[in-house]
């Protein structure tokens, strides 16, 4: 390493009020911007995924093709062979989870990342499963384990999934969840 190191903000700034700063295209972000979200995971049901998961979803992003959701395996389980045509970040929150093809375990606050063609078979050892989650861009295609191709997962498979389940069961379709 070479160079003087930027030295200038040690610690962030610590001032508890809300600060205007200098916005010199506050105009264009009027005109154009897009709002942020918040999402109250709470208010946003398991839907079943097979007879041992459960997906929480979170947000949808029909632009880029992303959604992101809380996958829980409930118990020592498998989540099949699968091949992504995107990348995915994922981070475990409880349990730990791995794949038959690496020799890794992610637990609790592990960073799993996964790039277009990887192919792998998740799992779950850990006798109370996991939860994983994750912002997922892309394709996912499912094989069964004869290596049938059996469905794409993408973000218009997620969305049905979400509000196909609200519908049955009357629950509110929660529009912060489309970014
Ligand atoms: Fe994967």
């Amino acid at each position: 390493m070479s160079g003087t190191p930027n030295t200038k903000m040690v610690t962030p700034p610590s001032a508890y009020k809300i600060v205007n700063i200098p916005e010199p295209y506050a105009d264009v972000i009027q005109r154009h911007g897009v709002d942020g979200k918040f999402v109250n995971s709470q208010e946003s049901p398991w839907v079943p995924f097979g007879e041992n998961a459960a997906i929480r979803h979170l947000a949808f992003d029909v632009r880029n093709n992303i959604a992101s959701n809380i996958l829980w395996i409930k118990s020592g389980g498998v989540i099949g062979t699968h091949r992504h045509r995107g990348t995915i970040v994922m981070v475990c929150l409880e349990g730990s989870a791995r794949y038959l093809e690496y020799d890794w375990v992610a637990g609790p606050g592990d960073l799993i990342y996964e790039t277009p063609g990887l192919t792998h078979t998740l799992v779950s050892d850990h006798p109370e499963g996991v939860k994983l989650f994750g912002w997922l861009q892309g394709a996912i295609e499912f094989f069964d384990e004869n290596a049938n191709f059996l469905e794409t997962v993408d973000v218009w498979w997620y969305i049905n999934h979400y509000e196909s389940y609200c519908c049955e069961h009357g629950i509110p379709i929660n529009p912060q969840m489309y970014l």
